[in-house]
This record gives structure tokens, sequence and C-alpha cells, in this order.
């Protein structure tokens, strides 16, 4: 018998306010022809003001419990993936549980866009090892909170939201749930994608500096890299996929990870132009809005990889 985490529930939540590249237009140098023709970003979301990370992450939480059908206590643990939390501490993932009732333990996962990947693995660990049996998943951002607004190249990039995952525990033939996941990170390239702020180096939060070039040729080498290295942990190959569930930082990364692992785009779930870069939120966002979408089917295998500051990257192979 193979104890496996299996995906019972997705949900999103998405912020009100709208922000179509044409305002961007009126905040700094740019157009909306650059924006798509370099990024595939149409639109992105941002928070109202005094809505922060954990009310989304709420949000998202109760919509993927809705989707599980189940309660909030019969979660054991809450793992958020965020790099832009309410506050330095206590951990959003404690704010979801105070506020939702959920039983076990809260805490975060900081890898910036690849968070939430990293936050699957780990729930997949404490079910594996038999701590835990039902793990609630969140990917939470408001990186419009820690954007340059004078700096063109990265603030028409990101935008807010959060998704969220139920994983329950399931002792079976082990065919379904998470199969294999890959992490990796080289902090060597730590001044490609960084906060030029925080609690101990400057005791203000900073804002985002990206040289996007280079965090461009990194993704494109390495995504493909981990996806294939998750499959073959899997037992699994390119050609077994159903779908891949990119991180959303760029259409151009996205299209170009497929190409090299010969995905073709029609098995590809592509939500950066309506969402922006949300980080550690992209890849349950892209998940739910899929979800909804009516693109899944039982038995099909998923491929989730992401990149970002860190570097840090990493993949998650699942069958559904
Ligand atoms: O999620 C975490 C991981 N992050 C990523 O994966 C992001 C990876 N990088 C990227 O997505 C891309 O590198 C960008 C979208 C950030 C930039 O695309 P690019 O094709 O690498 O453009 P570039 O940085 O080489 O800039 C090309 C030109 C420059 O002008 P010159 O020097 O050629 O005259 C920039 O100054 O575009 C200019 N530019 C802009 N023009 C209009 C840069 N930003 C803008 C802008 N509007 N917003």
């Amino acid at each position: 018998m193979t104890r496996r985490a299996i995906l019972r529930g997705v949900g999103h939540y998405l912020p009100e306010r709208v922000v179509e590249n044409a305002e961007m237009e009126t905040m700094v140098d740019t157009t909306d022809a650059w924006i798509k023709s370099r990024s595939g970003i149409e639109r992105r979301h941002f928070a109202a003001e005094g809505q922060l990370t954990s009310d989304l992450a709420l949000r998202a939480a109760q919509a993927a419990l809705a989707d599980a059908g189940m309660e909030p206590a019969e979660i054991d643990a809450v793992v958020v993936a965020t790099s832009t939390p309410d506050t330095t501490f206590p951990s959003v993932a404690t704010i979801v549980q105070g506020k939702l009732r959920t039983s076990g333990f809260a805490f975060d996962v900081q890898a910036v866009c690849a968070g939430f990947v990293y936050a699957m693995a780990t729930a997949n660990s404490f079910i594996q090892s038999g701590q835990s049996q039902r793990v609630l998943v969140i990917g939470a951002e408001t990186f419009s909170r820690i954007m340059n607004w004078e700096d063109r190249t990265t603030c028409v990039l990101f935008g807010d939201g959060a998704g969220a995952v139920v994983l329950e525990a399931e002792e079976g033939s082990g065919e379904t749930g998470i199969l294999a996941t890959d992490l990796n990170s080289d902090g060597r390239f730590r001044d490609l994608l960084y906060v030029d702020g925080g609690v101990s180096s400057t005791q203000t939060t900073g804002v985002l500096v990206m040289q996007g070039k280079e965090v461009f040729r990194h993704a494109v080498e390495k995504l493909a890299q981990t996806a294939e290295t998750a499959l073959d942990r899997a037992g699994l190959t390119p050609d077994d996929v159903d779908w891949i569930v990119p991180h959303q930082a760029n259409s151009r990364i996205i299209t170009r990870t497929a190409q090299k692992m010969n995905v073709p785009m029609e098995r590809v779930v592509m939500t950066v132009q309506d969402h922006g870069n949300t980080s550690a939120a992209s890849i349950p966002l892209a998940l739910s809005v899929a979800k909804q979408n009516g693109k899944f089917k039982p038995g099909q295998v998923l491929v989730m990889e992401a990149i970002g500051g860190g570097l840090a990257w990493g993949a998650v192979v699942l069958r559904l």
C-alpha cells in the first residue's frame, strides 16, 4: 500500500479591481503592445486598500474547502506560500487558521514564485510521513505592494491573487495523487531577482528588483529540466502529460518550456493574460480557473513547474 496526497478541492480568489494594460500606460512609459508582446499580460488584479494577503488567502481557502466538501475542522495543517505576508510575523497561515478554525498546525513557506511548488512538496512530505491527514495548501500574494512604480521593467508584470488546494491522505494502489516532486535552489543567483529591503537589513519592506532577461534565460533552461526530473521520478515521460500547469510569469517562457518538453500548447494552462505574475499564487490560480472551465478529467497527469527569486525552482507531478 502506498500513502499518497490526493487532490480533493481547488479554489481561488481575485481582488475586484482589474487593471488593464491601458491603465498601466497612464502610470509609466509603456504600451499595451509592449506588455502583451513581451510577457503575454493583458490585465492583472490589485488588492483594495486595506485588503491583505491573508484576506485573499482566506477567500481562496474557503473556495477550496467548498470544492472538497470539507469543513475547516477536518484540516490538520495549513501551509501558505507567500513572499508578501501581512506582517513580518505571525505567518499568514496562522492568521488563516485563526479565522477558519482549522486544527493542527500552520506555517508559511517562502520560495517566491516557486513557493506553491515548495508548499505542495512540503505538504506531500507531511502526508506521506503520516504526520498529516488533510492539508490546505495556499498560494497568496499582494505583489502590488512591493512594486517600484517608477520601474517600468517590473511594475507592469505583477498582480495580486490567491489560490488554494486541499490534499488528503489515501492508502491505495498509489496511482493517483502527488506522484513525485523536484525542488532546487541556487543562491549564487540571488542578485537576479530580489526585494531591496527587509527586517534585518533596512527595517523597510523594499521593492522588487529584477534582471528580467537573465531570469528569462534561467527559466527556459531550468523549468523543462525540473519537470522532466519529477516526471522521471514518477516513472513517466512528457508524452504522459495531459496538462502542464506552469507558473504564470511570461507566455513566452511558458511556450518555450512546453516546446522543450514536446508538449503541444493545447495541453498547457495559460492564465498569465488575465492575472499577470502573481508569484506563489499563480499555479493554484491557474489550476482553479482550469478546473472551473472543465478542463480536467479523472486520471489525467498534471505537471506544475515554477521558478523565481533565489533562484528557487521545482516541479510537482500529480495524477487526478
Ligand atoms: O516570476 C518570477 C520569475 N520572473 C520571470 O520569469 C520574468 C522573466 N523575464 C521576463 O519575463 C522578460 O525578461 C521581461 C518581460 C521582464 C522583459 O522582456 P525582454 O524581452 O527580456 O525585454 P528587455 O528587458 O530586454 O527589454 C527590451 C526593451 C528595452 O529597451 P532597449 O534597451 O532595447 O531600448 C527596455 O528598456 O524594452 C524596454 N522596456 C519597456 N518598454 C516599454 C522594458 N520595460 C518596458 C515597458 N514598456 N514596460
